[in-house]
């Protein structure tokens, strides 16, 4: 069987339920394991997407190479900045996700299945939990909407759909309650994610730029360091 079918197997298999009690260790863990890859994607891929970066870095370097006037500067910088990023990154991801663990992420089952507007739903491979996503009920000006949070697929599972099938689960359950629309936000740069989201028919309606991530200390070392864009996701459910 080839690694297509194999896949298309999966998919077919894979059932999305409610979160259960026990589910809680392997849950923690799959959303860990999706916000350490931020990291790397926050000091390194996020560079592209922020030219203001690029020139402040170069900027540095033409006043440092000014001064010292050594080609020592010239070459060690990028790799200084480059750790810079990854340390900073790694910093403002480890309080984010110490927030999380303080509440929602730290006891799932009372924060999610006993609080009346939050919802948590996993998906099950052969027994194993391979995903989760979570949504919370909320009050705009567009009427009573539904947030999607914490979407994350185990690494070795991604790819089969399981995904989608997730952020459907969202989808639907938001139309079966008739809320007017599915909104999310993201500061992944990942293309997995964006992608994702396309795919299910959410539309990208804003961008915040120098967002600051909860968890983040806004000193002037993260500023200069750690810089990410919060692009906001909403699908539209009201029947014209
Ligand atoms: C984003 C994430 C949830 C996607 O889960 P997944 O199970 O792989 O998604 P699916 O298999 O349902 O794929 C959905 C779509 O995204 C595309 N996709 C998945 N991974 C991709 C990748 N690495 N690059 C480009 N596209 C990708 C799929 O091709 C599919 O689109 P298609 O149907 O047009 O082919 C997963 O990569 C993940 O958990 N990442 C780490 C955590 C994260 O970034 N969470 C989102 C934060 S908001």
């Amino acid at each position: 069987m080839g690694e297509k079918d194999t896949k298309k197997e999966q998919n077919t298999q894979t059932v999305v339920r409610e979160f259960e009690p026990a589910d809680q260790p392997a849950v923690q863990q799959i959303f860990y394991e999706g916000l350490m890859e931020m990291v790397p994607d926050t000091a390194f891929r996020a560079l592209r997407h922020h030219p203001e970066s690029v020139l402040l870095y170069t900027a540095m370097t033409v006043i440092c190479f000014t001064v010292t006037m050594s080609w020592w500067v010239i070459g060690l910088l990028p790799v200084i900045v480059l750790s810079l990023r990854y340390f900073y990154s790694r910093r403002v991801i480890h309080g984010y996700l110490r927030k999380a663990m303080s509440t929602d992420m730290g006891d799932i089952e009372r924060f999610y299945m006993k609080s009346p507007g939050s919802y948590m739903w996993v998906a099950v491979l052969q027994g194993r939990v391979v995903g989760v996503v979570a949504a919370l009920i909320q009050q705009d000006e567009s009427g009573v909407v539904v947030e999607l949070q914490r979407m994350s697929v185990a690494r070795n599972h991604r790819h089969c759909g399981v995904g989608s099938a997730l952020g459907q689960k969202v989808i639907e359950f938001a139309a079966s309650h008739g809320y007017s629309s599915v909104f999310l936000g993201t500061t992944a740069y990942n293309p997995a994610a964006h992608r994702l989201y396309q795919r299910l028919g959410f539309r990208c309606v804003g961008v915040t730029n120098g967002y600051v991530t909860p968890g983040a200390t806004q000193s002037l070392m993260e500023w200069i360091f750690y810089r990410v864009s919060h692009h906001h996701y909403r699908i539209n459910l009201s029947k014209n």
